[in-house]
């Protein structure tokens, strides 16, 4: 790793114990997932009862051709031009789509064998990033390195919330990286998704308080500055802090956006942003971000008033006595007996403009409210943009957004309230019968509202906006095992969505063609054998191909392209091909692609005994579906990322909570990872080639 990018080494003064609460060690594990990382990142929601009781052209060459443009020069102050960088992944050629690939186990071409050549990194438990032979990694950026101009060095051992909010905030979780004018240089983009204050913070040195208010800075999002090192792979944070570099917090100002900003309950304006996890990229060059675990932030010191129990049930917002962070006691807002409505002001997709440091960010009500993984941006065939976007819980939905407006490449700013104007739907999906073998079949975009007009009788639009899912509810959409990341391939046009995993699929769920797994393989250690156990313990990925490869459309065929496991179980399946030559894989998160429309992976809770990792796959050829493990990260660490460069020749990885096992303190860490110090720091790596090729080839 790039050792210069923390400092040395420091030693922690221990004393008495800290303030916080106690995880709690009962319960059902979910995935291999600690306790305490249930509790810390989304609450336990798998431990409360499920809320839901109701039955083109690729996005980075339009981006890159927009950012060539006097228009971005002027509106941006940025130094943007066409030559590009790591970029931005999503979305597609229409035409492309009928060309390239098929449905089911198919042999579409565009893509020959050698499509992915990288040897395959082997199931392990290291505390280090372990890449394919040939390979190299770096960390960029890790906790507490400095962002905005001013920022301290950082000290674990004087942290303040001042400090902290000019610093690199903690978990980094979704990774984009934007061009510069320079090549050489890019905007790296990231998401901070929560905090471990067991990890950050020595014991006993720091008050509760004083701990509260440091996380809240250690949250939001980032922006730095980076560069490559010389023409090769491999990309460094820029020292000199650019004049784009920013953190967002807890307590940046955010612009309300859409029908429901007029809704008393949400306003015009709202202090911050939490729970990111992940985010897309939009043709215009801002960067969304997914409010996600909103509902862990909240303390009730009494009761709430009755008006907001149905909303609350539905969303798993607690009604009734409890401390969750304990936020409340350094700001009244997150105590919803004195302030209810601050639980609607989250639960956003948020639109971020890298390129204008000043710029207010924003909360893009019409892309409704629920436990967004994030949303990802694509054009329709007649160039209005799409946007999908997954409800991450047992048992939600999938959503997807089109815009009434269509792109403008000429002018990056009348594009700005794109988001502002469409239809918001829902998806069902309806198989087609079990008898072909598969898990296939037909589905529907449903309309829930437009920005002027709700389709469903007895609420409003902003209604329909704020409870999403009460709205969602009513047109009997597919309940899915937790919708992760959505993306479209640039190649064949086709999109892909992670469905992680659901414990309780067979159980309080009933199984469908969709989700069909009441019981799945998994192992409890790296050589233990595989044993059953209840619901889809080891995800899925769904393909789902839109009617004339065309987003805009309102329905869709699917089949479920992975059936994630080890090969060797019986119910796992890989696009039909040969299970004894692929890596076991398990609980897909993340999704991206490269510019060839390989597919890549990473995984958060693998219950198969290993680290989890980053995985490529063709979707088309005959090498369609044979996953391949390519990295793995840390011990007790979350893949997220990935991103792929626009050369194909970097890999970024977000490595998020290394280390977060339940017995693990800032004292007797279970990791140490990236190794500069005695204790983890979460930090995004780049992975590339030491003789310069695409990765993955
Ligand atoms: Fe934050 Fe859905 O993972
Ligand atoms: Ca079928
Ligand atoms: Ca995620």
């Amino acid at each position: 790793m790039d050792g210069s990018t923390f400092e040395k080494l420091e030693r922690p003064r221990v004393s008495t114990p800290k303030l916080l609460p106690l995880v709690s060690m009962t319960g059902t594990r979910h995935g291999s997932r600690s306790f305490r990382t249930c509790e810390l990142k989304c609450a336990n929601q798998c431990d409360h009862p499920e809320p839901n009781e109701s039955g083109n052209e690729h996005i980075r060459q339009v981006l890159r051709a927009a950012m060539s443009r006097r228009s971005l020069l002027v509106a941006g102050g940025a130094a943007a031009a066409a030559a590009s960088v790591a970029g931005v992944v999503s979305a597609v050629p229409a035409a492309a789509g009928s060309q390239n690939g098929n449905g089911h186990g198919g042999h579409g071409g565009g893509q020959g064998p050698d499509a992915i050549g990288h040897s395959v990194v082997p199931p392990n438990r290291e505390d280090d990033i372990v890449v394919p032979r040939g390979y190299e990694q770096s960390v960029i950026i890790g906790w507490g390195d400095p962002v905005v101009p001013g920022a301290r060095r950082f000290d674990v051992n004087r942290q303040t919330p001042e400090a902290q909010a000019r610093q690199f905030g903690y978990n980094n979780d979704y990774t984009m990286v934007l061009p510069l004018r320079d090549d050489r240089k890019s905007l790296l983009v990231c998401n901070h998704e929560y905090t471990d204050e067991y990890l950050m913070f020595p014991t006993g040195m720091y008050d509760d308080d004083t701990i509260k208010r440091i996380a809240m800075a250690a949250h939001g999002m980032a922006v730095v500055g980076i560069e490559r090192v010389g023409r090769s792979g491999q990309w460094r944070r820029d020292r000199s802090l650019p004049k784009y570099n920013r953190r967002i917090t807890v307590h940046t100002e955010f612009q309300v956006t859409g029908p429901a900003a007029a809704d008393p309950r949400v306003g015009k304006k709202v202090s911050g942003t939490f729970g990111n996890c992940a985010g897309g990229v939009t043709p215009w060059g801002t960067v969304l971000s997914g409010e996600e675990n909103f509902q862990g932030y909240f303390d009730v010191s009494d009761t709430v008033a009755a008006e907001h129990s149905a909303s609350f049930k539905r969303y798993g917002v607690p009604t009734a006595k409890v401390t969750q962070k304990g936020w409340s006691t350094v700001e009244s807002r997150f105590d919803l007996t004195k302030t209810p409505t601050e639980a609607y002001r989250f639960g956003w997709i948020v639109e971020v403009d890298p390129y204008e440091p000043k710029s207010t960010p924003r909360k893009r009500t019409m892309l409704g409210r629920l436990k967004h993984e994030g949303a990802t941006i694509t054009l329709t065939a007649d160039g209005r943009v799409a946007a999908y976007t997954g409800d991450d819980e047992r048992g939600e939905y999938i959503y997807k957004f089109v815009s009434k407006g269509k792109y403008n490449r000429h002018d990056r700013k009348t594009n700005f309230d794109l988001l502002d104007h469409g239809t918001l739907y829902v998806a069902r999906f309806t198989g087609d019968g079990t008898e072909d073998g598969l898990s296939d079949g037909t589905g529907r975009w449903i309309p829930l509202t437009s920005d002027t007009e709700s389709f469903v009788p007895g609420m409003s639009v902003a209604e329909v906006l704020i409870n999403t899912r009460l709205a969602a509810d009513t047109v009997s959409p597919t309940r899915m095992d937790r919708p992760e990341d959505i993306e479209r391939n640039p190649v064949t046009g086709r999109v892909y969505a992670a469905l992680t995993n659901n414990s309780n699929r067979g159980g309080t769920f009933p199984v469908d063609e969709p989700n069909p797994l009441a019981k799945s393989m998994v192992r409890d250690t790296l050589d233990g054998p595989l044993k059953e156990a209840s619901g889809n313990r080891n995800g899925y990925i769904l393909e789902l191909t839109e009617d004339g490869d065309d987003a805009g459309r309102t329905s869709f065929s699917w089949s479920l392209f992975l059936i994630c496991g080890d090969g060797t179980a019986q119910e796992t399946y890989f696009g039909g091909y040969d299970k004894a030559k692929v890596s076991p894989i398990s609980c897909p998160d993340n999704v991206a692609f490269d510019a060839r429309g390989n597919l890549w992976i990473s995984t958060d809770g693998n219950v198969l005994g290993s680290n989890d990792g980053i995985f490529t796959v063709p979707v088309a050829g005959p090498e369609r579906g044979r996953v391949r493990q390519f990295l793995s990260v840390p011990f007790a660490s979350e893949a997220c990322g990935p991103l792929i460069s626009d050369d194909d020749k970097t890999v970024f990885v977000a490595v998020q909570h290394p280390g977060e096992t339940d017995d693990a303190t800032f004292e007797n860490p279970s990791s140490t990872w990236p190794h500069t110090h005695n204790y983890p720091r979460p930090a995004i790596s780049c992975v590339w080639r030491r003789d310069g090729r695409p990765a993955g080839v």
